[in-house]
């Protein structure tokens, strides 16, 4: 069983982050999404994994390296255009070789581990199905990939952001395949979007006679392309983490709750409230901290309030709050000026947010 994780794709939901660095590298509770797929897949015995990337010598590439960290060994992928999951799956084909693999969609992140799902699927006696897709119940299956499921807990058919989706099942981003999904790639055509689809590949799989499982998770899921899905999930992480302190707290500063404060970051005359993380390196002077946020390293908040929010590295935060409900990027600087008190003054790159009260 090998690993496929997709992290290329355009990430036009993320921008303006995804302009400067890939969604997949976005920390979670100070960690890149993209290594608690990476975990998963270790932890589930998959040794080799292959990762599609947009370019060669990627932000990705730097910081998964060769996977030995992990325990998998990492091969590259590329990809030059996203044009879809399933061409994906057509590019790794040299790749994949004929063995059974999990792919897994590099922005998404579920509660629960693949083990049981992989073994499930490698347990199979004398009749495999040729996939097994993991699927969870929504309330607005318009808005996502649906599955028809029958008495005998086959997939008979999928549909994309149906009108009138025939269950409340959505497709999670992991499926198991087995190597007849390698025809079925080459079968299908680009959908109306241009992309090979993923949903039509197995579809396919299933016209042809190939039997297609399922499984409805049981915990949470969540498809972080977007802010506020992506503060979420950053939320239901934070929610588990064992609290500790490794940074330097003065007697005038306050940690109430489930609070990790990293190597090196110091905290003055401030209060962080958990759940929330707070990088190496990292300053809090005079500031309040709240609930569900998580600061990356080397960052300076001075001054200033922050609420559930996510802020990366370098960034620079001073005189102004409460901030609430935010997504800021690298070496960024929120600062509070004393000159020209009435006006703001913003240097924002293309496609960026500001909500002013
Ligand atoms: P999506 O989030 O569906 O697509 P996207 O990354 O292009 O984002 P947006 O819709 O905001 O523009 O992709 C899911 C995952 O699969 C994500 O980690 C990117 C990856 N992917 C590829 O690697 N190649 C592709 O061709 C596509 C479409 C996605």
């Amino acid at each position: 069983m090998k690993g496929l994780i997709l992290a290329g794709g355009a990430g036009t939901r993320l921008r303006p982050i995804t302009h400067t660095s890939a969604k997949q590298l976005v920390p979670i509770a100070n960690k890149p999404i993209l290594y608690y797929g990476l975990e998963d897949m270790a932890a589930a015995g998959i040794d080799e994994v292959g990762i599609i990337v947009s370019e060669a010598s990627s932000a990705i590439e730097e910081a998964a390296g060769d996977g030995s960290r992990f325990g998998v060994e990492i091969t590259y992928i590329i990809q030059d255009e996203p044009l879809g999951l399933a061409h994906c799956v057509l590019i790794s084909q040299d790749y994949l070789g004929d063995d059974d693999f999990v792919m897994y969609l590099g922005d998404n992140m579920l509660e629960q581990g693949l083990e049981g799902f992989v073994e499930r699927f490698e347990r199979e006696g004398d009749d495999p199905a040729a996939a097994r897709i993991l699927l969870t119940k929504v309330e607005e299956p318009r808005q996502f990939g649906v599955a028809e499921v029958n008495a005998a807990g086959e997939v008979v058919r999928l549909v994309e952001k149906p009108d009138d989706p025939p269950s409340d099942l959505a497709l999670v981003g992991v499926y198991l395949f087995d190597p007849h999904v390698h025809d079925a790639v080459r079968a299908i055509s680009p959908s109306a979007r241009g992309e090979l689809e993923i949903t039509d590949a197995i579809q396919w799989l299933i016209d042809q006679g190939h039997r297609v499982q399922h499984e409805v998770l049981t915990g949470w899921w969540i498809d972080t392309g977007k802010k506020d899905p992506l503060l979420e999930c950053n939320r239901l992480v934070l929610d588990t983490l064992e609290p500790h302190v490794d940074g330097a707290v003065d007697d005038a500063s306050r940690i109430e709750g489930r609070v990790v404060v990293e190597e090196g970051a110091e905290l003055r005359d401030s209060t962080v409230r958990g759940p929330a993380i707070i990088g190496k390196r990292t300053r809090i002077v005079n500031s309040f901290v709240g609930p569900y946020s998580s600061v990356a390293d080397d960052c300076e908040i001075v001054d200033s309030e922050l609420d559930h929010s996510v802020v990366l590295d370098g960034s620079r935060i001073e005189g102004v709050g409460p901030i609430a409900d935010s997504l800021i990027g690298k070496e960024v600087e929120v600062v509070r000026t004393e000159e020209r008190p009435r006006a703001t003054r913003m240097t924002l790159g293309d496609h960026s947010r500001v909500e002013l009260e």
